[in-house]
């Protein structure tokens, strides 16, 4: 038996999960997995009426009592600074060490892509960012705040350490599913010094695991040539390992192109540890309370938790649900289609009652 903490959060964070918990629990009684699902309350909404974002004890029963997380989306406008997203989502990342931000991007359909021509060309790129480090660790502060003098800085923070167990895991990654390449992205052209750590670290690596499994191919790129590249060929890449800032970027990119934010999934982990699992996408303040969000990236990391808890066959059957959704185009407007969020659940509730 485990135990899944559930934490909708904000905006369209709840409407989708409520969709991605009834996925989960009709698999947990299907295939008699005994999850115990339990319901959190952070977010937005809880910080307005107490002023707390997040106490120490939580923190602890989260990583403790629970084998995982499910999250929707932190981020509200009456929290303009997002502090509470600040303290939960990245505090949970840098806090619980979740080092692995895992961003995998599949094209379901050609039709699904806002790119010409997509037939033939089947895009599947897995996006490992770094979690834990980098420009989000918010080293710096602001000098002279106010005044025309302002000075802010703001630290990239790359240690070798940390630096090395990504990549150890993208190729860890690539090995496991028999994927042949692994592309580095960074900036050394205009950051050298966190370039050549990293430059330095993926050499090292590409070393050890090609000598081993010569089929894998290695190579770097510029970020900036990359957010091109995932635009006018998607398909060539397979793996990419890059920083926190760049991951966050990219991962946007590569869901885009790839059917949209609503669809993209992610897993943040520390191997062996613990692991909480979030769509891409935020609160989107924009829809929010519509009951339009696409659930299908929250649905798709209830296939990731699966897998995490080693439900590989059932994971593969709720990919398998959202797919056939996706064929069969009963999908919300983002995707074209007309269902409501609720509606897309029943659908995919629906496969699975048949399929499980
Ligand atoms: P967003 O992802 O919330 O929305 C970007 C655009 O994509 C919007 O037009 C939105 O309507 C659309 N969109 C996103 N998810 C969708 C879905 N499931 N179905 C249909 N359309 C969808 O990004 P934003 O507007 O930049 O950020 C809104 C808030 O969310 C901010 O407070 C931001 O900090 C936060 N945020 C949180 C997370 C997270 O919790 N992991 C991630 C990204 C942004
Ligand atoms: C994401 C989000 C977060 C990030 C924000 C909300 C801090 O954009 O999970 O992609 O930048 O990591
Ligand atoms: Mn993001």
């Amino acid at each position: 038996m485990a135990r899944i903490a559930l934490v909708p959060g904000d905006g369209i964070g709840t409407e989708v999960v409520a969709e991605a918990r009834r996925v989960l629990e009709l698999v947990s009684r299907r295939r008699g997995l005994e999850l115990e699902l339990v319901d959190w309350d952070l977010g937005a909404e809880r910080t307005l009426r107490t002023g707390v974002t997040i106490t120490d004890e939580e923190f602890r029963s989260l990583s403790e009592d629970h084998d995982a997380i499910l999250l929707g989306a932190m981020g509200d406008p009456r929290i303009p600074d997002h502090r509470h997203a600040r303290d939960i989502l990245l505090g949970l990342r840098f806090r619980l060490d979740l080092y692995v931000n895992y961003r995998p991007n599949v094209l379901l359909s050609p039709a699904l892509s806002p790119l010409r021509d997509m037939e033939g060309r089947p895009v599947r790129v897995e996006i490992f960012r770094e979690n834990t480090e980098g420009i989000y660790v918010n080293m710096g502060g602001n000098l002279r705040a106010g005044t025309p003098d302002e000075i802010a800085i703001q630290e990239d923070v790359n240690s070798w350490k940390g630096v090395e167990r990504i990549i150890r895991a993208a190729f860890e990654h690539a090995v496991a599913r028999g994927r042949t390449r692994v592309t580095l992205v960074d900036k050394a052209n205009a950051m050298p010094a966190a370039g050549a750590l990293w430059r330095r670290a993926f050499g090292a690596l590409a070393g050890e695991f090609t000598a081993l499994h010569p089929e894998i191919q290695t190579d770097m790129a510029y970020v900036d040539a990359m957010a091109m590249d995932l635009v006018r060929r998607p398909e060539a890449y397979q793996v990419l390992v890059t920083s926190n800032l760049f991951g966050d970027i990219l991962s946007d990119v590569a869901a885009a192109v790839t059917g949209g934010l609503g669809m993209a999934a992610s897993a943040n982990i520390h191997p062996g540890r613990f692991a909480l699992f979030e769509p891409v996408h935020g609160s989107a303040p924009d829809i929010a309370g519509q009951g339009i969000a696409n659930p299908l990236g929250a649905v798709a990391c209830v296939a990731l938790l699966l897998e995490y808890l080693g439900e590989t066959e059932a994971s593969g059957v709720v990919d398998a649900a959202i797919r056939g959704a996706v064929e069969e185009g009963s999908v919300t407007a983002d995707l074209g289609g007309r269902l409501s969020t609720r509606q897309v659940g029943d659908r995919l509730v629906s496969i699975l009652e048949e399929w499980l």
